[in-house]
């Protein structure tokens, strides 16, 4: 009978629903990982939550449930995971159940993949840039940990910053950057570790850039103006990042939802808090200016593109408003170019991608977008420290260089 309730409750009445979110880990044997749930409100909303965690590993392919028992190798502790020195045999599928609600709940999939020596598959994104002031280290985003930094697998002294600032890029920066994060579990130390690779594109040339600035006033009716030139030494790139999102024909909710996010944490976050500088339309374009040709310029003048999601993004091709326009060529770019400039950002939940444009569904089907949702405005929070680690580094002095970069001739 026991056996029978507990069949029924497992296999009948749990229907936890699926968001479209799944994650893919690659680690190394010997060290150990601490896995959030890879939602931030199932791992941050630990209050009236409950948790379960289940795996499937790939060398048994059964369902099981993972204990809670500290002493374990592999346990949880509410949302978190811990699996320590792992081996091959924790390959497979890790299931978080979070109940919400009394008979509310949501499950997420993490996919590990556990390698015993180095491979390529063990990189994240690749940065491809023509000049970097610095690389984020991509683990220990939750965690406190003391960092150290390797470039080809030998301990560059010194550096325990994050991120690790490279003062003069050049072709010599270029190479795979490992960043290994100490933290302790029960007073024993464990290590965790990320690698990325870094090119340097093209010769290190700075572009020249120049600036016309029209100073008019009016004397006595008629108009006097007197031209500036400035010229600014950059890597040929004006802004950060060129932020793409639908603006019109959207329901009341999700435009609320997107402006919220655009002018709230999305400014908040990226430029007054990270310093980062921001191509946003409806803000930086000019009234009148020609739209078309704006577009092409302001995109390719962007280190990265933030392709905001929402759940109505038009399809409509024959459409030519400045929005689809926008789209249409930051896609270009990104898949003629790589795909290592493209940040996805979806608002809210949604079924499946295939209202989206091809170009996006296959952007989408290599990297899962990162998920906002309401309340994540904190800078430290891990939705805005994902992004962050996606973006180009902000040079610390940045400001400083700006205004000596500027001369008047
Ligand atoms: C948790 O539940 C209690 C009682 O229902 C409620 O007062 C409290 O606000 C809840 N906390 C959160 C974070 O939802
Ligand atoms: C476990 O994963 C395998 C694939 O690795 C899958 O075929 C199988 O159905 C899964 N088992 C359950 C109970 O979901
Ligand atoms: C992994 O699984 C294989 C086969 O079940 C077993 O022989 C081996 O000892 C396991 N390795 C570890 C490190 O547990
Ligand atoms: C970086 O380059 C500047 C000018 O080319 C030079 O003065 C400075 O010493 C260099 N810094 C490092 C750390 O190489
Ligand atoms: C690091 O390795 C890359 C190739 O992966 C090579 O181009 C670069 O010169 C190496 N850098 C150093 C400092 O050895
Ligand atoms: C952990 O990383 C530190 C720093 O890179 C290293 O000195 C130490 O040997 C590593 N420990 C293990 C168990 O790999
Ligand atoms: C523009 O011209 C006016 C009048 O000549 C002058 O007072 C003002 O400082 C100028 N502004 C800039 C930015 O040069
Ligand atoms: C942000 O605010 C500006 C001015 O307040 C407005 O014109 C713009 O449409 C807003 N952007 C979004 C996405 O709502």
């Amino acid at each position: 009978y026991l056996f029978v309730v507990f069949f029924f409750f497992f296999f009948l009445d749990i229907r936890c629903e699926r968001p479209d979110e799944k994650t893919t880990l690659q680690v190394r044997a010997g060290e150990s990982l601490y896995l959030p749930c890879p939602n931030l409100q199932c791992y941050k909303e630990t209050e009236n939550s409950s948790y379960v965690w289940f795996r499937n590993l790939s060398s048994t392919k059964q369902v099981e449930q993972i204990g809670t028992e500290e002493s374990e190798r592999v346990h949880y502790h509410h949302s978190v995971l811990y699996i320590l020195w792992l081996n091959l045999n924790d390959t497979g599928r890790y299931i978080t159940r979070w109940w919400y609600e009394e008979d509310n709940c949501d499950e997420f999939e993490t996919d590990l993949v556990v390698h015993e020596e180095f491979s390529t598959d063990l990189l994240y994104h690749t940065m491809a840039e023509k000049k970097v002031s610095g690389i984020y280290c991509p683990v220990c985003e939750d965690q406190q940990g003391s960092i150290t930094w390797y470039k080809n697998f030998s301990l560059i002294p010194n550096q325990e910053s994050d991120p690790l600032r490279i003062p003069n890029s050049s072709k010599e920066s270029e190479g795979i950057y490992t960043c290994v994060c100490t933290w302790e579990h029960h007073g024993i130390k464990h290590n965790s570790s990320g690698s990325r690779r870094l090119i340097i594109e093209g010769r290190f040339i700075t572009g020249l850039w120049f600036t016309l600035i029209l100073n008019c006033s009016v004397y006595f009716g008629q108009t006097v103006c007197e031209r500036f030139y400035y010229l600014i030494l950059t890597d040929g790139k004006l802004y950060d990042a060129y932020v793409i999102y639908q603006r019109n024909n959207l329901d009341e909710a999700t435009s609320k939802t997107l402006s919220d996010f655009v002018n709230g944490s999305l400014l908040t976050v990226l430029e007054s808090y990270y310093g980062f500088k921001l191509f946003i339309h409806g803000r930086d374009d000019l009234p009148g200016e020609d739209c078309m040709n704006l577009i092409e310029t302001e995109i390719q003048l962007s280190r990265r593109l933030i392709i905001i999601l929402t759940p109505e993004a038009s399809t409509d091709k024959s459409s030519v408003s400045p929005e689809a326009y926008d789209l249409q060529v930051g896609l270009h770019q990104a898949l003629v170019q790589g795909e290592t400039g493209v940040i996805l950002i979806q608002l809210g939940k949604m079924q499946d991608y295939t209202h989206l444009p091809l170009g996006l569904q296959h952007l989408l089907s290599k990297n899962s977008p990162l998920l906002w949702r309401d309340g994540e405005s904190s800078p430290n929070s891990r939705f805005w420290k994902r992004v962050r680690y996606q973006m180009p580094v902000v040079s610390s002095n940045q400001n400083q260089q700006k205004s000596n970069d500027i001369q008047v001739l």
